[in-house]
């Protein structure tokens, strides 16, 4: 293993992005819908938060489209990316483009737009939201799931990626 890269006190933007992303995560699209007209935005900082009741969140950087439609509808769709959909996931990162260009459109329960063939679908009602720096910590109380097998797309080192899933059995969560 390499050494660490000294620690740095007064931290940078751009080194707390690179020291987070030794964190490796999947990667999400979150969706909505504000007058028939619909947003989107690729995430990888999607938690969950609680199983009873059910609730994730997801932080939004303040100066997106979507995390102010997000505010407005009051609701939104997570879509879990599969290994298959890096192109949704950089399309869906762009910024000022129409990121839904072309992209068949299909609608959960709750009447928002979620990305068609993801590994699951995730609709909730914000159950509250607060500022942290540059970020708005979105909390949905979800309504709403669905999921299928399939292989993840990963993200690690500010790459897309693949999970090499190890050989042993699934962990049953002790705890
Ligand atoms: C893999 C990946 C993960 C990202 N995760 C987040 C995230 O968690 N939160 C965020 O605010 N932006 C994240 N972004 C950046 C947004 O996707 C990007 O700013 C997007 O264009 C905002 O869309 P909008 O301004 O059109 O709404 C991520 C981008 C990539 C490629």
């Amino acid at each position: 293993m390499s050494p660490a890269t000294e620690i740095e006190a007064g931290v940078e933007p751009l080194t707390m992005r690179r020291t987070m992303g030794r964190f490796a995560t999947g990667v999400a699209v979150v969706t909505t819908e504000v007058d028939g007209e619909p947003h989107g935005m690729t995430v990888n900082s999607l938690t969950s938060v609680s199983l009873d009741p059910p609730m994730l969140l997801v932080c939004l950087t303040t100066g997106a489209r979507t995390t102010e439609a997000v505010t407005a509808a009051g609701r939104f769709a997570v879509s879990i990316l599969s290994a298959r959909q890096e192109q949704i996931a950089l399309r869906f990162a762009r910024r000022g483009e129409n990121h839904f260009e072309g992209l068949p459109l299909i609608y959960g329960d709750h009447s928002i737009p979620v990305v068609p063939d993801a590994l699951a679908h995730v609709e909730c009602t914000v159950d509250r939201q607060l500022v942290a720096g540059d970020h708005l910590v979105v909390f949905g109380a979800v309504q709403r799931v669905c999921d299928r097998d399939g292989e993840p797309l990963a993200f690690a080192g500010g790459r897309f990626a693949d999970v090499a899933v190890r050989g042993h059995e699934p962990v049953h969560w002790i705890f």
